[in-house]
C-alpha cells in the first residue's frame, strides 16, 4: 500500500540542530555533497555526526553503473545499525537528493529520509514531490522510485554560497511555476536585472506550496494531474542532456519553445504571449540560434525517444499554455515536436 503524507517543511536561517531531527536511540547517516566541505558553517555542523558519506555532486553520481559500488561502501559503513533506528539525511543539490532518495528507498526496502536542499533548484523543486532517479546508460532519470522524505529543512545560509549560474537555474523553475500558477506569484516576480537572494528566499514558501497543491492531488502520478509540472521540461530535458545546461536554464529555454508553439496553435493570445515572452527573455534570452547548428533532427529524435514519458505510439503529453496560469496538456506525436522544432529554427 503506497502512502503519501506531506513532509514537514522548515524554513530556517542556519543548518538545523542535530536534536531537532534525531531522537534518542536513532542514528543518522548523512549523505553530503563534498563541495560543501569548503563552507565553514557546514564543516562545524557535519562534525557532530558519526556516520557520514561524502559524494561528488553531478550527473555521474546518478549513473546506475556506479550505484553498486556506492551501495556496498555505504552498507559496510552502516552494517552495525539496525534498520529500525536508521535515518538518512541528504544534504546537497538535486543530484545528491536524487541519489540519496533512491538509496533510502531501496536500502533494506526503505528507511526514513530527510532532505536539506542546498541549491535553489533543490529547495524549490527536486526535494519536493517524492521523486528520485538514477540515469541509465541511455537516458536520464530512467530508474527511480516514489519516496517522500519525512521532513525538509530549507536553510538560507547554506544556499547563499551558490554561484550565480546555479541561482539563475533555480530562477528558471520559479518562472515556470509562475507561468503555471499565474497570479498572485506572477506579479511578485523580481524585475531588477540580477535576482537577489532575499527576493528568491521570500518567494520560496509560496512556490513550494504551489508544488504540493499539485503533488498532493496525484502523489504517485496515477492520473495526469502532475503532468502540468512538466511545463518547459520536454525540450528542457533534451537541452540539459545535449548541452549540459543547468536544469532550470534548460527549462527556461523549453518555456520559450512552449510559448512559441502555444501561440502558433492559437491557444495563447498575443497579449499574454508578449507579457510572458518579454519577462522570460529579460532573464533567459532565447539561445536557439546558438544551439540549432549543434542539433540535428536525428539527434533530437533519439533524445525524445529516450524520454520515459513516451507511450507505445511514440506520443507524449506536452504542456501548452492557454494563458498565464492556464496549462493545457495535449498528447502530441514526437514527429510533430521535431517538425515544430525545425520550423521554429531550434534544430537543423
Ligand atoms: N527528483 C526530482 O523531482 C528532480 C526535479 C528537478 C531536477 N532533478 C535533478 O536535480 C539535478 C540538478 O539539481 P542541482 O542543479 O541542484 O544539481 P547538483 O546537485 O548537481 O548541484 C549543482 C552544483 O552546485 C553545487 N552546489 C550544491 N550546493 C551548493 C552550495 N550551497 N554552494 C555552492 N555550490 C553548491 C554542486 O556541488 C554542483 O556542482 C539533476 O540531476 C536533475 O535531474 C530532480
Ligand atoms: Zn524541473
Amino acid at each position: 500500500m503506497r502512502y503519501y503524507k506531506k513532509p514537514k517543511i522548515n524554513y530556517i536561517e542556519s543548518l538545523p540542530e542535530k536534536n531537532s531531527f534525531v531522537s534518542e536511540g536513532e542514528t543518522v547517516l548523512v549523505i553530503y555533497d563534498l563541495l560543501l566541505s569548503e563552507i565553514e558553517e557546514f564543516k562545524a555542523w557535519i562534525e557532530q555526526f558519526e556516520y557520514i558519506y561524502g559524494i561528488m555532486a553531478g550527473e555521474a553520481l546518478k549513473s546506475i553503473k556506479s550505484f553498486p559500488e556506492h551501495f556496498s561502501t555505504i552498507s559496510n559503513k552502516i552494517s552495525n545499525i539496525s534498520k529500525k533506528s536508521l535515518k538518512i539525511i541528504a544534504i546537497g543539490g538535486g543530484s545528491v537528493g536524487d541519489f540519496s532518495g533512491f538509496f533510502a528507498s531501496v536500502y533494506k526496502r526503505g528507511v526514513p529520509l530527510l532532505h536539506i536542499p542546498t541549491t535553489w533548484l533543490a529547495a524549490i523543486d527536486s526535494a519536493h514531490g517524492g521523486k528520485n532517479a538514477l540515469n541509465s546508460t541511455i537516458a536520464k532519470n530512467q530508474i527511480g522510485t516514489f519516496y517522500f522524505p519525512e521532513e525538509i529543512f530549507i536553510c538560507k545560509n547554506i544556499i547563499s554560497y551558490l554561484p550565480d549560474d546555479q541561482t539563475l537555474s533555480g530562477f528558471g523553475e520559479i518562472v515556470k511555476t509562475a507561468m503555471l500558477s499565474g497570479e498572485p506569484l506572477w506579479s511578485k516576480l523580481p524585475t531588477q536585472s540580477k535576482v537577489s537572494l532575499d527576493k528568491i528566499w521570500s518567494l520560496i514558501p509560496e512556490i513550494v506550496d504551489i508544488k504540493y497543491g499539485i503533488v498532493s492531488k496525484d502523489p504517485f502520478e496515477d492520473t495526469s494531474v502532475r503532468q502540468v509540472l512538466n511545463l518547459g521540461h520536454t525540450i528542457g530535458h533534451i537541452l540539459e542532456k545535449r548541452f549540459d545546461l543547468p536544469h532550470g536554464e534548460a527549462v527556461a529555454q523549453g518555456l520559450h519553445f512552449t510559448l512559441d508553439w502555444s501561440i502558433e496553435k492559437k491557444y495563447l493570445v498575443k497579449a499574454d504571449y508578449d507579457i510572458m515572452k518579454s519577462y522570460l527573455s529579460s532573464y533567459f534570452p532565447c539561445i536557439k540560434d546558438k544551439i540549432s547548428e549543434h542539433m540535428t533532427k536525428e539527434m533530437t529524435l533519439q533524445l525524445l525517444l529516450s524520454d520515459k514519458k513516451l507511450d507505445l505510439n511514440q506520443k507524449l503529453n506536452f504542456v501548452f499554455l492557454k494563458g498565464l496560469g492556464q496549462p493545457y496538456v495535449e498528447s502530441v506525436n514526437v514527429v510533430d515536436i521535431i517538425s515544430k522544432l525545425y520550423h521554429h529554427s531550434w534544430i537543423s
